[in-house]
């Protein structure tokens, strides 16, 4: 199954697409995590990504279509299933994901949209802490470690704060969110070729989980 999940910063997608691998055995794919490691590998290309990711911004369509590209095929080849997490994030991004699937023969089977309001998804993020080993996410308040600010997998690591995990670049976040990519939904729907389905993640993280396990266990 392959599986694009959407919403807006904070809405929990990073969240929920660990607990759904794990129910469904998916390869989870977050653009951003691929564009956090070649920024933190200290190359050219990341330090570049990083001027587009500490102001909010999206980064070029042409610069994500080839990175995404390389891990799409890298990941579906796993033959496990594929969620991706943060790509498609503007229309022309879906269509080059189209065509790489369509000459693949391997169709997106759906588009899980997850809502959340604009006041949680502030709080969600400036509370946002994660683990540097593991890639583990928590919350000072919704999700916290058994021992404060120490990952529970990684003994003695010390949870961090994203770069980007401040309130004003947060906002840009989530207006690049309704300029570039709300209308990637929509691009969706009106394809008529995929499911398209949202889920409402205003409620707790396990509430949320259960619901969208729903959803997605739906569209096989
Ligand atoms: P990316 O890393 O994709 O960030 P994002 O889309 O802004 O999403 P987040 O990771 O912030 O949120 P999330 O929905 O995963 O929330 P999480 O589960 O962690 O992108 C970063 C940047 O990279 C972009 O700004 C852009 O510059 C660039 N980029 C990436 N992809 C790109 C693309 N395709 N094109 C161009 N540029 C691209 O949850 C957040 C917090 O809330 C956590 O602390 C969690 O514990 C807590 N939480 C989760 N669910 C709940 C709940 N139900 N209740 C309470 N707390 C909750």
């Amino acid at each position: 199954m392959r599986i694009v999940l959407m919403g807006p910063p904070g809405a929990g997608k990073g969240t929920q697409a660990k607990r759904l691998v794990e129910k469904f055995g998916f390869v989870h794919l977050s653009s951003g995590d691929i564009f956090r490691a070649e920024k933190a590998s200290g190359s050219a290309l990341g330090a570049t990504l990083a001027e587009y990711m500490s102001a909010g911004k999206l980064i070029p369509d042409e610069v994500v279509v080839e990175m995404m590209a390389k891990a799409i095929t890298a990941a579906d080849a796993k033959g496990t299933g594929l969620m991706l997490d943060g790509f498609p994030r503007t229309v022309p991004q879906g269509e080059a994901l189209d065509k790489q699937l369509a000459a693949a023969g391997k169709p997106l089977d759906g588009v899980v949209v997850i809502t959340c309001d604009d006041a949680p998804i502030i709080s969600r993020i400036t509370g946002r802490r994660s683990c540097p080993k593991c890639g583990r996410v928590y919350h000072v308040q919704y999700l916290k470690p058994k021992d404060d600010g120490v990952c529970d997998d990684c003994a003695g690591i010390e949870l961090v704060q994203r770069s980007d995990d401040n309130e004003e670049v947060v906002r840009d976040r989530l207006k690049a969110y309704y300029a570039q990519t709300e209308p990637v939904i929509e691009y969706y729907r009106k394809s008529g070729q995929v499911k398209v389905v949202e889920v409402d993640g205003n409620g707790t993280p396990d509430s949320v989980t259960e619901v969208l396990a729903e959803a997605v266990g739906n569209l096989t």
